[in-house]
């Protein structure tokens, strides 16, 4: 009787592991994936990634809470205070770099994904620099990467230059004092631009234009001062091209800056290339001819770099699935799926970037330049600096724009980043 007893309990045991295996191996109920892809190639590219994952995993019914506002500025808040008040999703939207590290990471808010990484063999699969901006000083991974996007991109439609005589400036100082006068005088917006984080973007092309790579660089590890005249410069040249841009730039989202190039009524826009995603899947534009792109002036060399990723916060509903997902979008396929809508760079190397009828010309242009020029992170789009700087960047840049007064913003600048530890 002890015997059958003790066989019973043996095979109560196996069933009872091997159900929780396969509760783990097809995760079910429902999957709250939190961004702020809500329009256009964007969306497009998360729907692509959905879909393909609701066929491999059926039981799991995804839940789409992405919260619209481009670069995430109100998805990140609504985050926030989510997080705070103990409501997590079960998985959400960072960027690689300081906006994860600086917040959830120190904040011990997310978890560690090292066994995904060793289960799918991506140690050897994404690039070690990428890796670098997700890993902390015990080596524990806080997010998968879906992309690579590059910020300093200019883009313009070649017919439009040549019928107003103009070409692309290959630097700041010949867009101020020759491309925006004549542009100008034929009677057109000179350079496009949107919205508070849009003026941010655009300064940190600027940024890197006027410095060069050592020195935007040092903006960030404190090697270069705030208050340097060289600095100063960067903000005075800054001004110069605000006045080549549209007056009602604070009221347009990113696409309707973008727009007015392809509607003509703009020469140029500085986008991260998730411009390229909505003028191929949105406008239905041709690459090379119904738009076109080049570094932004003076960034030649230098691929200014952001990355997508998501992560599992402590505390989420349903690990499992977020594990699953997760698990997914580091894949090669996965990648394949989402990036040629999204416009940007597979981050995983396996994927099919050398497939030029997936990724066309301006993919391919990209990753030449992916591969060969220097690499430098993003402010506008959390990779470089804390978000307790960042956050702040944008009302400053805002009130520079209305008062002119270079010596005080770059005075507090200079201050700020003492405060939110960037010169250590
Ligand atoms: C960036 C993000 C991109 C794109 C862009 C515009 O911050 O990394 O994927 O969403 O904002 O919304």
């Amino acid at each position: 009787m002890k015997k059958w007893f003790a066989v019973l309990a043996v095979v109560v045991l196996a069933l009872v592991i091997s159900g929780v295996a396969m509760a783990q191996d097809a995760p079910s109920g429902e999957l709250e994936i939190f961004s702020w892809w809500t329009g256009g190639g964007e969306a497009a590219g998360l729907d692509a990634l959905i879909a393909k994952f609701a066929e491999l995993y059926p039981d799991v019914s995804v839940v789409n809470a992405a919260v619209a506002g481009g670069s995430g500025v109100n998805a990140r808040a609504v985050l926030t205070t989510r997080m705070l008040g103990g409501d997590p999703p079960d998985t959400f939207q960072v960027h690689a770099g300081e906006e994860l590290n600086a917040v959830w990471v120190a904040a011990h808010a997310v978890e560690p994904l090292n066994s995904i990484y060793e289960a799918n063999g991506w140690m050897e699969q994404f690039p070690q620099g990428l890796l670098d901006l997700l890993t902390d000083a015990e080596g524990n991974i806080y997010a998968v990467p879906v992309n690579i996007h590059r910020s300093n991109v200019m883009w313009y439609i070649p017919a439009n230059l040549e019928q107003w005589g103009v070409t692309v400036p290959t630097s700041w100082d010949e867009f101020v004092n020759e491309t925006c006068p004549a542009l100008q005088a034929a009677g057109v917006t000179p350079l496009a631009v949107g919205e508070n984080w849009t003026q941010v973007h655009l300064w940190e092309s600027v940024a890197l234009g006027v410095l060069g790579t050592d020195a935007y660089n040092g903006l960030w590890n404190g090697t270069t001062s705030w208050t340097s005249p060289e600095v100063q410069g960067v903000f005075d040249t800054f001004l110069k091209v605000i006045a080549c841009t549209n007056d009602d730039r604070n009221a347009l989202p990113w696409q309707d800056a973008s727009k007015m190039v392809t509607d003509g009524t703009a020469a140029f826009n500085i986008m991260g290339d998730w411009a390229a995603g909505y003028f191929l899947v949105d406008l239905a534009l041709e690459p090379g001819t119904g738009f076109a792109w080049a570094p932004s002036p003076g960034t030649e060399g230098n691929f200014m770099m952001l990355s997508d990723s998501f992560a599992l916060p402590v505390g989420a509903p349903n690990p499992a699935a977020a594990n699953a997902w997760l698990s997914f979008v580091g894949t090669g396929e996965a990648q394949d799926l989402f990036n040629p809508v999204k416009g940007s760079l597979p981050a995983n190397t396996t994927a099919d970037i050398g497939n030029s009828e997936l990724y066309n010309a301006y993919f391919q242009s990209a990753y030449e330049d992916w591969t060969s020029n220097a690499i430098v992170g993003s402010l506008a789009h959390g990779l470089v600096a804390p978000p307790a700087f960042s956050n702040s960047f944008g009302p400053a840049l805002a009130s520079l724009i209305d008062s002119g007064d270079i010596p005080s913003t770059t005075a507090s600048l200079a201050q700020l980043a003492i405060q939110t530890g960037m010169n250590d």
